[in-house]
Order: structure tokens, then sequence, then C-alpha cells
């Protein structure tokens, strides 16, 4: 398995699918565990991802990994982190639409080499861009869609969270967590019915 997931790393990494090429500094590929049941899907790499090469590794990224951490989710070892668009966008404008399809046929096959059961969609660019729905984020989030034999959880983006701070109850921030230990009592359950030990 984490051969595989080099073998399509490597191979994402010369990608010249789309005009990103000509202006990336890096691939951004995935982080994590591509053996987990968990796949959180974002937007696109920012500038500190674009440098270092790997997926939320930024401000928007530490915030991420301090919800999951609080949810009772070790980011290294429960989930599998990737974008819809693998190169950044010049000066983080939102991708295209033709950027996004050129990207997929990546993101698909890392779907297929993780096979969760469990997918987080992160923001209203990632949810339309893999299950094409459009609906605002504030009514989808929290809610869990059922598709091609998966379960998916439109969650707020990282980013919105560091433009709206507050966490009080009934905010951005504690919904977003109570959703992640919605994801991780779902993921639970999973591993109780195979047998498998709990995260
Ligand atoms: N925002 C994203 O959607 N992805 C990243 O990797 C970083 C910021």
């Amino acid at each position: 398995m984490e051969l595989a997931a080099a073998a399509l790393a490597h191979a994402c990494s010369s990608c010249t699918a789309c005009e990103l090429s000509g202006s990336r500094n890096r691939v951004v590929v995935s982080r994590g565990a591509s053996t987990a049941s968990l796949m959180l899907i974002g937007e696109a790499p920012g500038a500190t991802e674009d440098q270092q090469g790997r997926p939320f590794v930024g401000r928007a990224g530490r915030l991420l990994d301090q919800l999951l951490i609080e949810a009772g989710l070790d980011p290294e070892r429960d989930l599998y982190v990737c974008n819809a668009l693998k190169c950044r966008p010049p000066g983080n404008r939102k991708p295209k639409r033709g950027e996004l399809e050129a990207c997929r046929p990546w993101l698909e096959q890392q779907i297929t080499l993780v096979n969760p059961s469990v997918v987080c969609l992160l923001g209203a660019t990632a949810l339309a861009a893999v299950l094409d729905l459009r609906d605002p984020m504030s009514g989808l989030r929290g809610r869990w869609i059922e598709r091609d034999g998966r379960r998916w959880m439109p969650l707020f983006h990282p980013s919105y969270l560091l433009r709206n701070p507050s966490r009080d109850p009934g905010g951005p921030f504690a919904l977003t967590l109570s959703d992640l230990r919605q994801v991780r009592a779902r993921l639970c359950q999973g591993d109780a019915a195979s047998g498998a030990p709990l995260p």
C-alpha cells in the first residue's frame, strides 16, 4: 500500500495536465496514512504547502490538526489528507473548473488507493468538485451523505474558521469540533463491527 502511494505521488509530481504546472514549486499530493479509513479532501495548496510539498501545513493546517487531535484523531495515523487540486493557484485564487477537471483523475486514484469508508470534504470548493453539490455549507456541514458505498461529511474549511475564530457554542469552530467527533464515532463503530482496534 505504501509503495502504491509512493508510486502515485511520484507520477503526480511530474503532472503537466494544466497551466498550474508552470507556476508551482511543488506538487502537493498527500500526508497521513494511505491505509486509513478516513480521508480528508481540501481545496488547493497554499504558499506553505507549495514550498513544503505537503497539504495543510500552514496556518489552516495547524488549526485542522488541533481540531483533529481535540476530536480524538491522530493526524498522521488515523487519516489521509489531500486536496481537490494538487498545485497552488497563483495568489491563492479559487481553482478554475478546468484545473479541477484536469486534476480529478489524481483524486480518483487516491480515493481508489486509500478506499476510505468515511470522507470529509473541507469547504464548498471540495464539496462541489467531488460530489457536485453547491448548496451553502451552513446547511450541509455535519450531515452524512451516502454515495458510492462511502459516507461523506461536509465540514467548514479551516481557513473559514481562521476568519471566524470565536469558540462560542454554536459557532463554526464548536460545530466543526462536534462534526469531527461524529466522524470519529462513526469510524469507531465501523472498527468495532470489523473487530479492529479502536483509534
Ligand atoms: N487549504 C487547503 O485547502 N489545502 C491546503 O493544503 C492548505 C490550505
